[in-house]
């Protein structure tokens, strides 16, 4: 029997359409593929925070490259996410210089606080806990990348509050990329 279940195919909104047309505008017409990445941070913004496999092809599409050339590049970067996430991504640092300043510990004090394991998310749709490498910070680990903000030593219990505390207060959807940049604040 034939499935009448339909796909809706992605579209960019007429906002990222516009985007991209402008940052085309910075490629050679045959070098086109060098904005993969960009577009990529374009289309996570666009779609919720992660870029499944039918915004990828539309990503491919949209270049004018093969599905494969994006979900190579897609699952190499550990900034693209796969599948769903929640209103904020914690990027922990794994690396040498923030697992001797408590990395491992953060990240267990993370996990108990919002219910989240690391690559997975929290109960409450809030928080998704990814551990990544070195986020050249290291000289004030251990360090949470959260969007565009980093959250700096991390190795009391005040400070992790305060950054858990200011997520939960913050507008919850991610900042599309030529949005003025700087997170915003929900009015009080
Ligand atoms: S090791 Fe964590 S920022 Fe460099």
């Amino acid at each position: 029997m034939e499935s009448t279940t339909a796909t809706v195919k992605p579209q960019f909104s007429q906002a990222a359409q516009a985007e991209i047309a402008r940052l085309f505008t910075h490629y050679p017409a045959e070098r086109r593929k060098s904005a993969l990445l960009p577009l990529l941070h374009i289309a996570q913004a666009e779609f919720g925070g992660w870029v499944s496999p039918e915004v990828q092809d539309l990503v491919a599409e949209t270049i004018g490259i093969l599905p494969i050339e994006v979900y190579e590049v897609s699952s190499f970067y550990t900034m693209f996410n796969l599948k769903p996430v929640g209103k904020h991504v914690l990027e922990i640092c794994r690396t040498g210089p923030c697992m001797l300043r408590g990395s491992d510990e953060l990240t267990a004090n993370l996990e108990r606080i919002t219910g989240a394991k690391v690559g997975g998310t929290s109960p409450d749709g809030l928080f998704t806990l990814k551990e990544v490498e070195c986020l050249a910070a290291c000289g004030t680990a251990p360090i949470v990348q959260v969007r565009e903000k980093y959250y700096e030593q991390l190795d009391t219990q005040e400070a992790v509050d305060a950054m858990l505390n200011e997520l939960r207060n913050l507008v919850h959807r991610p900042l599309l990329p030529w949005e003025e940049t700087g997170l915003q604040h929900t009015q009080q």
